[in-house]
C-alpha cells in the first residue's frame, strides 16, 4: 500500500508522514531529503544551478542512503557522510527548489523513488508524489495551512536546529520557494485530482494523524 502526502513548506507533511508511517508500520520516504542531498552535492562541487544537464548527471550518479532513526528526521548519508543536518540549512533549502525545477533532475529522481517504493508499504512525502511519482497511490493527501502559520512552524523548527530565524525572512523564503515549486514546468506542486485536501491550520499533530489513519483505513477497505 502507498500513501502519498504532498503539500507546501510548513504544512506539516513531514511530521504527519512520519507519525503515520510509525502508526501503520509502513516505511517512510522523505523525497525532499533526496532533492536536498543532491543539491548539497551540487553546491559542494560548485555546479551551475542553471545547468540541468550537469545537475541531472549528478543526480543519476549520486548514492544517497536514507536510514530511519529515532529522531525528528531521517538520517541522510551521501558518499558515506552524514549530511542530515547540513541539508536542512537555509542555504541548501533555498538552492534545492532551484535544482528541483530541472526535468533532468526530476527524471533521475523518479527512477530512484520508484525503485525504493516498488516493494512494501510506504508513506511517501513530497510535492509531486500523488501526481507523478505514485499516481496509483491508495491514498493521496494534500496538506495545506495558512502562510503565517506555516512560516511560524518553520521558524520554530529552524531555531530548534540552531539556525537564526527571523519570522519575516522565513516567510519570504517560504513564499518564494512555494512559488517556484508550483509554477515550474516539470512536475509542479499541485494536488492530484483524487487527493484529499487537509487544512492543518490550528490543528495539532495528533488530530491530523488521527484523521489520516482513519482515511487510510477507509482506503484499505475499498482496496
Ligand atoms: O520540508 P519542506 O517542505 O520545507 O521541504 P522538502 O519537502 O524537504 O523539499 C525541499 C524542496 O525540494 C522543495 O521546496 C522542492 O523544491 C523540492 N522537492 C520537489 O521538487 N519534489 C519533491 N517530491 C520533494 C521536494
Amino acid at each position: 500500500m502507498i500513501v502519498a502526502i504532498d503539500g507546501p513548506a510548513g504544512s506539516g507533511k513531514s511530521t504527519v508522514a512520519r507519525a503515520l508511517a510509525r502508526r501503520l508500520g509502513f516505511t517512510y520516504l522523505d523525497s525532499g531529503a533526496l532533492y536536498r542531498a543532491v543539491t548539497l552535492l551540487a553546491l559542494d562541487r560548485g555546479a551551475n544551478l542553471d545547468d540541468g544537464q550537469e545537475l541531472g548527471r549528478i543526480t543519476r550518479d549520486a548514492s544517497i542512503e536514507l536510514h530511519e532513526r529515532d529522531h525528528h528526521y531521517v538520517q541522510v548519508v551521501v558518499d558515506g557522510r552524514d549530511v542530515s543536518e547540513e541539508i536542512r540549512s537555509p542555504r541548501v533549502t533555498g538552492a534545492t527548489s532551484k535544482v528541483a525545477v530541472h526535468a533532468q533532475v526530476r527524471d533521475a529522481m523518479l527512477g530512484k523513488q520508484r525503485e525504493l517504493i516498488e516493494n512494501g508499504d510506504y508513506v511517501v512525502e513530497g510535492r509531486d508524489i500523488g501526481t507523478v511519482v505514485a499516481p496509483g497511490a491508495d491514498l493521496k493527501l494534500f496538506l495545506t495551512a495558512e502562510a503565517g502559520e506555516r512560516a511560524r512552524r518553520r521558524a520554530a523548527e529552524l531555531e530548534r536546529r540552531g539556525h537564526a530565524a527571523d519570522a519575516e525572512q522565513v516567510r519570504a523564503a517560504i513564499e518564494e520557494r512555494d512559488r517556484r515549486d508550483s509554477t515550474r514546468a516539470a512536475a509542479p506542486m499541485r494536488p492530484a485530482e483524487d487527493a484529499i485536501l487537509l487544512d492543518t491550520t490550528g490543528l495539532d499533530v495528533d488530530e491530523v494523524v488521527g484523521r489520516a489513519v482513519e482515511l487510510v483505513r477507509r482506503a484499505g477497505t475499498r482496496a
